[in-house]
């Protein structure tokens, strides 16, 4: 087995078979997905049993509450576009589950059916998007925390992505996502700004634009405004990118605390099923 650094952030792990790790080697696989964020596995041969098998190694297996489940497996989400369906799911920067209390660890995804062209994600690494940030921004944010809502995306509400896309359960929706009743009864989490990873022990950058809603202890615009220069450094902070074009067989696993990812929406008109199983995570500290 080997671990090799990709440009931007990442690891690729080659020379190796998911179904069949050896304890040292799961352990090297840990190690790396704490270190570098996000790790890439290709040419893989699973099937739905075996992507449960690898991510039950890692932790329990969140049950996702919005997404359209598997038919035969409730522990794997669809993550799915048809031809004849415009929206995508997780089509801008964002980072998964920001809106619990306890954020989900990471997300073991693995490429079922692909277009022909186009629909790969990006990722952007939060340890490096914190060591980067200029220190007056730094000192803009020591200490503070926000707050993170999933309401406006999988939410009821007139401007929710549920209702304004068609991927919700809804007249002209596709029933990709659902369950926007639940979304109206969670509570909003506050998270740190910076956090300590769990796993790792490094400062990450953990506010997102899909999910953090407001910076507490400031007004509403200076919030906005702050939420907004944050933002920006990462969004230009192409040395800490990484562009995963999917084949078959491959298999991505993010830290949704330590980084951020897209799925690009450029392949109208094709097929894409991905399979995505998630695992629990923790309560986050500075
Ligand atoms: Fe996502």
């Amino acid at each position: 087995m080997q671990i090799t650094a990709v440009e931007g952030l990442g690891a690729e792990i080659t020379d190796v078979d998911i179904k069949s790790l050896s304890d040292a080697e799961f352990a090297a696989i840990e190690d790396a997905f704490a270190e570098h964020g996000v790790i890439f596995f290709r040419d893989q041969d699973t099937t739905e049993t075996d992507h449960i098998a690898f991510a039950e190694r890692f932790g329990d297996i969140n049950v996702n509450r919005f997404f359209a489940a598997h038919p035969d497996y409730p522990q794997i989400a669809l993550v799915a576009k048809e031809p004849d369906q415009k929206d995508n799911i997780g089509g801008g920067w964002h980072t998964d589950h920001s809106y619990d209390h306890e954020p989900a660890l990471g997300s073991v995804l693995v490429a079922r059916e692909l277009p022909e062209s186009g629909g790969d994600t990006m990722f952007a690494s939060m340890y490096k998007a914190y060591e980067s940030l200029p220190d007056d921004l730094k000192a803009r944010i020591a200490g503070r925390s926000a707050i993170h809502s999933g309401k406006h995306i999988f939410g009821e509400g007139p401007d929710s992505y549920y209702k304004t896309s068609d991927v919700g359960e809804h007249d002209e929706g596709t029933g990709r996502i659902g369950n926007a009743d639940v979304a109206a009864t969670l509570v909003d989490p506050e998270h740190p700004i910076v956090i300590t990873h769990p796993l790792s022990g490094k400062k990450a950058l953990y506010v997102n634009p899909a999910f953090t809603r407001e910076i507490v202890g400031i007004s509403k615009e200076e919030s906005e405004e702050l939420l907004s220069d944050l933002y920006t450094h990462v969004f230009t902070g192409h040395d800490f990118h990484h562009r995963f074009k999917w084949e078959p067989g491959s298999i991505a696993m993010w830290d949704n605390r330590s980084t951020w990812h897209w799925a690009l929406n450029d392949y109208q008109g094709q097929r894409r099923i991905m399979h995505r199983i998630t695992i629990e995570g923790c309560a986050l500290d500075a």
